[in-house]
């Protein structure tokens, strides 16, 4: 192949990773995502003091579980995060696990037990939030992104 026909698909390639980083149109799925997520941490925090076990086990398990963004907005979350990506993952699991070790706590009715389990499930939230959000927002939605 001459050198001359290859400067295309390198300049496609190219113009393509610029849309990526491109401001987003509409919000994220995962914004919608992350809003549920902070709704059940209110209705857990809610069932703790309330010692409703049961709504603290099923929305322990909602946050575990929680619905996973569109397969192209996960191409695009691939993207921003690179070689971050094990990180990023590596903190939605602990989020998972940590949900989990609250749902345990709840069915066994375990008040001290799901305190300590929350708490440590609110820093995993935090700690992806304070690597990723940031930037995230300003990937994905511009630099003001985060003032909306
Ligand atoms: C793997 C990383 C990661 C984890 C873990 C994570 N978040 Fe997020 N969260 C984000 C990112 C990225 C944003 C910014 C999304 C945006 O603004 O579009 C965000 C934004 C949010 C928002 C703001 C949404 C809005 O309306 O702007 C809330 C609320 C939230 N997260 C709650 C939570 C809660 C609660 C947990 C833990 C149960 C959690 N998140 C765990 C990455 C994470």
């Amino acid at each position: 192949m001459r050198l001359a026909t290859l400067g295309k698909p390198i300049l496609i390639c190219v113009s393509l990773l610029g849309a990526h980083a491109a401001h987003a149109d509409a919000p994220l799925a995962l914004r919608a995502i992350m809003k549920d997520l902070g709704h059940h941490m209110q209705v857990v925090t809610d069932g703790i003091s309330r010692e409703d076990w049961e709504l603290v086990e099923k929305h322990a398990r909602l946050i575990a579980d929680h619905p996973q963004p569109p397969f192209t907005e996960k191409a695009r979350i691939l993207g921003f995060a690179g070689s971050n990506l094990g990180r990023f993952r590596a903190y939605d699991t602990e989020t998972h696990d940590r949900a989990v070790a609250v749902g345990k706590a709840a069915r066994a009715g375990d008040a001290h037990g799901a305190i300590v389990a929350f708490q440590k499930l609110q820093t995993s939230c935090d700690d992806c939030h304070s690597a990723f959000r940031k930037p995230f927002v300003e990937y994905f939605y511009g630099r003001n992104g985060i003032e909306r």
